[in-house]
């Protein structure tokens, strides 16, 4: 294999180191071709761009490979809970047990929010989406933590990670019950991460949430496996707001209004809201699918086709074998995943997705879970942000820690007017 590629390029010829990473991934260093030749790459929307390198999350799209520092989702799945997987994404190794006390013991001792905050939660009209109110509420958490607004502290981060990572989940929870009128409930020291969420989101004032050992898992398994998912929309977001030398806490409220959308984390709610439409319409998908074949009003199958997957998600696969063990615990059956069985299977069929590559993503089944738990809908985009803040703080403690790491600023092929010049208002 070559070291260096040639660009033949107005008559001279350049030189382009290649750079090779761990698992055999090769990229062209295009760093000082602007410099060398005058010429900028073209890649909009990202698609072929190594923006940096990391050593949190490895994927193999076109085997359908998630690793998280190098152990295979499938092992996480089977054998770790979401906190032990957030410190290895996190800090690079799986926790031993000093650690994963250390590291649970900040969790719980940061689990509340300043009171003060719940003033906040006030300006929010019932209307809100929960992900506009965490995404705010993340950067006013912010707000309470004075060393933030200095520049990156390595001796805190650890702490700093820890409360971003519990009071996420305080918050979460505080948005969906003030976005239903609800009292706040408060965390409990004798709960564990995911079993104080449910407490905090069900729990009333009078009357404690009855746990089910099979919900906790099944929400556990989510977060986890939401956990990270190398450079996404909202993983770069975070990457590029850090890159400025923003705190932690903006970093991460960016990330979530970059999930925030439909294409992106938003999808989980959008797949439950298409397989209602569906069965409204009492189809059995065929129609549904002719509409997205023609392009019909924009549709697409959501939950399906992913940027980097050109196989299955190993983490629909996951999700899909826990949504049907679930459902059979609760004794719930839910038309809702036969037509999205039936659907998945008639895409997997139809020559459309076959020739696109398009197999189900993590967002197809992960709403029929979330349902079965009594998660409601506007909250399942939150639920991935919960997911996804341990990748958010380890790609920003890799931005922080890299040092050469600078300002992360693209440039782009301007397309607009040439030089023309100002009219003062009464000659226009
Ligand atoms: N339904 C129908 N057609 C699709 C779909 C879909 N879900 N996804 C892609 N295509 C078509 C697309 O129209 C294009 O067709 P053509 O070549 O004829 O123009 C072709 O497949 C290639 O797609 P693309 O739009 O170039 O793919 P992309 O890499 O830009 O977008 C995606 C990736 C995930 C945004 C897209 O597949 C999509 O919109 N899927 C539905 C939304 C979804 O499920 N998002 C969750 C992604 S996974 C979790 C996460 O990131 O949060």
């Amino acid at each position: 294999m070559a070291n260096t590629a040639k660009l033949d390029i107005d008559g001279k010829v350049l030189e382009l180191p290649i750079l090779e990473g761990t698992e055999g991934e090769r990229a062209i260093d295009f760093r000082n071709l602007r410099a060398k030749t005058g010429y900028i790459t073209y890649d909009e929307s990202y698609a072929n761009t190594g923006s940096c390198q990391s050593k949190v999350t490895f994927i193999d799209g076109e085997k359908g490979i998630l690793r998280y520092r190098g152990i295979p989702i499938e092992e996480l799945a089977e054998g770790s809970t979401f906190v032990q997987t957030a410190y290895l994404v996190i800090f690079g190794h799986l926790p031993t047990e000093a650690e994963r006390v250390e590291f649970s013991g900040l969790l719980t001792k940061y689990q509340m929010i300043h009171e003060d905050m719940k003033f906040h939660f006030e300006g929010f009209p019932s209307s809100a989406h929960p992900m506009a109110i965490l995404s705010a509420m993340i950067n006013a958490a912010g707000c309470f933590i004075p060393e933030l607004t200095k520049d990156y502290q390595p001796e805190v981060f650890e702490q700093q990670a820890a409360r971003l990572l519990s009071q996420v989940r305080t918050l979460a929870a505080y948005a969906y019950r003030k976005s239903r009128g609800l009292p706040s409930i408060y965390p409990k020291r004798k709960y564990t991460y995911t079993e104080n969420f449910l407490h905090m989101m069900f729990s009333e004032p009078d009357e404690d949430y009855a746990l089910d050992p099979a919900i906790v898992d099944a929400l556990d398994l989510i977060f986890l496996l939401h956990a990270d998912h190398e450079q996404n929309c909202s993983t770069a977001t975070v990457r590029m707001v850090a890159s400025s030398r923003a705190n932690l806490f903006a970093s991460a409220s960016a990330g979530v209004c970059a999930l925030w959308g439909p294409l992106h984390g938003g999808a989980n709610q959008a797949v439950i809201e298409m397989l209602k439409e569906i069965r409204a319409d009492k189809d059995d998908g065929t129609k549904f699918l002719d509409k997205v074949k023609n392009r019909g009003a924009g549709a697409k199958l959501m939950g399906f086709g992913h940027r980097v997957y050109k196989n299955y998600d190993p983490r629909a696969r996951i999700i899909k074998r826990r949504s049907d063990e679930l459902l059979a615990k609760l004794g719930i059956s839910d038309p809702l995943l036969d037509i999205a069985k039936t659907l998945e299977e008639a895409a997997l069929n139809d020559p459309y997705f076959i020739e696109r590559r398009l197999y189900p993503n993590v967002d197809f089944y992960s709403g029929i879970i979330m349902q079965a738990i009594g998660i409601p809908l506007e909250m399942f985009t939150v639920i991935f942000s919960i997911g996804r803040m341990p990748g958010w703080i380890a790609n920003y403690k890799e931005v922080m820690e890299d040092p050469d790491s600078r300002i992360y600023r693209p440039r782009q092929v301007y397309q607009g007017p040439t030089l023309n010049h100002y009219v003062p208002l009464f000659e226009r």
